[in-house]
């Protein structure tokens, strides 16, 4: 029984769609010319994909029955290729977007659309070094709700423009003048004389 349960008829098929919406994914695909649309497409687990038109089908038929046919599929014309020893990748070769993780340890993501990330709950980073974003254009944050920086030391270069009020809990120093504290000197000339006003108010 279990030799029967082996004995398996092996093809080459080639992939046109797939029914992605059924409790199996189907493919349907042409073998000599002929549509077949009943094979149930196998990926391993926790993997899912829905084979682009064009993939190469190796089809099995259980028992030699062409009613339980099983299918792994692949398109090779657009395949990320030259991986590394032990590499894997995860990714769409329609679009060019993949997850790869290299030899060295580290994970490259790349989106080919350009929307890199997204998330759809919160986002936690926790980097036990440094951290560094460089960008060759602008950077944009947008917060719906507050916004917060906290650190020992912020410096910025270049100009600042603030759109809205600002609000300073603690004192506030231009050019090394205390802003809330400084007063002005001055001199008058009937009589003769020089002193400072008061502080700013
Ligand atoms: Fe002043």
């Amino acid at each position: 029984m279990y030799k029967q349960a082996l004995r398996l008829m092996i093809k080459i098929m080639g992939h046109i769609t797939q029914d992605d919406s059924g409790l199996y994914p189907i493919s349907t695909a042409k073998y000599n010319g002929k549509e077949k649309t009943n094979a149930v497409v196998m990926t391993p687990y926790g993997v899912y994909h829905n084979l682009p038109e064009g993939s190469t089908l190796l089809s099995f038929s259980s028992l030699c029955q062409e009613s339980n046919k099983f299918v792994l599929g692949q398109k090779f014309s657009n395949r990320f290729k030259d991986l590394k020893s032990g590499e894997t990748l995860f990714g769409n070769p329609e679009t060019g977007s993949f997850a790869h993780f290299k030899e060295d340890g580290s994970i490259k993501v790349f989106s080919a659309s350009g929307k890199e990330i997204e998330i759809t709950k919160d986002f936690v980073i926790n980097v036990g070094g440094n951290a560094k974003i460089t960008t060759g254009g602008n950077v944009e944050v947008i917060a719906s709700g507050s916004g917060s920086l906290s650190a020992s030391n912020w410096s910025i270069s270049g100009p600042v423009n603030f759109t809205d009020a600002v609000t300073m809990q603690t004192t506030l120093s231009i050019a090394g003048i205390d802003f809330a504290g400084h007063n002005h000197h001055y001199t008058w000339t009937d009589g003769g004389g020089s002193s400072n006003t008061g502080g700013a108010q």
